[in-house]
């Protein structure tokens, strides 16, 4: 991950964006419909939202699609889901290319069924060449997961004799978490009205600006996200410093 410029300004563009895409069972209720119809509409806004933050040149969008605590979900809910990332996976692939999106999930996949490993893997080469965006899928993903990963791989290391315990540092920790080539998070939004960051991004979102959106997911859209993107400009980042040391909002 890129560490904070020690010089701060304020951009207008985020450089990664990440979202808890909430609201879709709510979405779904709300019209008498069962909350699965809540996910599949959720997938027309994670399309509309990819091509969104792609045109405005956002380098990094990461989404989160299902925790490690949504198995506890009911079986048949759970089982949708599965059936909808297999179904897009396969679907959104070409699009992607298409629009020079790299697509990469992240989370212990190794908790999926064979054949959504195997579209994973799949899908992950088939965007492999492409530079425009990455789109980060979080899948059976914690951030309290990546950052326990990342300490049993230093672990490891260090019990190899390859590394001391005292080398290790933020720098290198972060290397094995798993958005480690990409820049931090910059702004995180969080639909469906809760304001809470639920174990996601948790490592990479120490310097985020947060924004919260009352829009269910399925229905955020490009004036949803205008709203995040005006906010988040308005925000004057110090990374720890004083109003007075860093450069005035324009
Ligand atoms: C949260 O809404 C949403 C999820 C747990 C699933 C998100 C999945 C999608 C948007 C579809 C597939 C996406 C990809 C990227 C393949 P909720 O069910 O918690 O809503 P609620 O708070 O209203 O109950």
């Amino acid at each position: 991950m890129t560490q904070p410029d020690p010089q701060p300004i304020s951009v207008s563009t985020p450089r990664h964006i990440a979202i808890i895409m909430d609201g879709n069972g709510r979405w779904a209720e709300a019209q008498g419909q069962p909350r699965v119809m809540g996910h599949r509409a959720g997938v027309k806004s994670v399309r509309n939202v990819v091509a969104l933050c792609r045109e405005r040149q956002v380098e990094s969008l990461t989404l989160f699609a299902f925790s490690s605590e949504n198995w506890h979900r009911p079986e048949r809910e759970v089982k949708l889901l599965m059936r909808l990332f297999t179904t897009v996976l396969r679907r959104e692939v070409k699009l992607l290319k298409k629009n020079d999106v790299r697509l990469k999930i992240i989370g212990d996949v190794s908790g999926f069924d064979e054949k959504l490993q195997a579209r994973i893997l799949q899908a992950e080469a088939d965007t492999a060449e492409c530079t425009g965006m990455v789109l980060n899928i979080a899948a059976n993903y914690g951030g309290r997961w990546d950052v326990v990963n990342a300490a049993r791989k230093l672990t490891e290391l260090a019990l190899q004799g390859e590394i001391a315990v005292s080398d290790i540092d933020e720098a290198l920790l972060d290397r094995f978490t798993s958005l480690s080539d990409q820049a931090e998070v910059d702004l995180l939004i969080r639909t469906g009205g809760e304001q809470r960051i639920s174990n996601f991004v948790l490592w990479q979102c120490a310097y985020s600006e947060l924004f919260f959106s009352d829009t269910l997911w399925p229905d955020f859209g490009e004036a949803a996200l205008q709203e995040a993107l005006d906010a988040f400009a308005c925000r004057q980042r110090r990374f720890g410093l004083t109003s007075a040391q860093v450069a005035p909002v324009a």
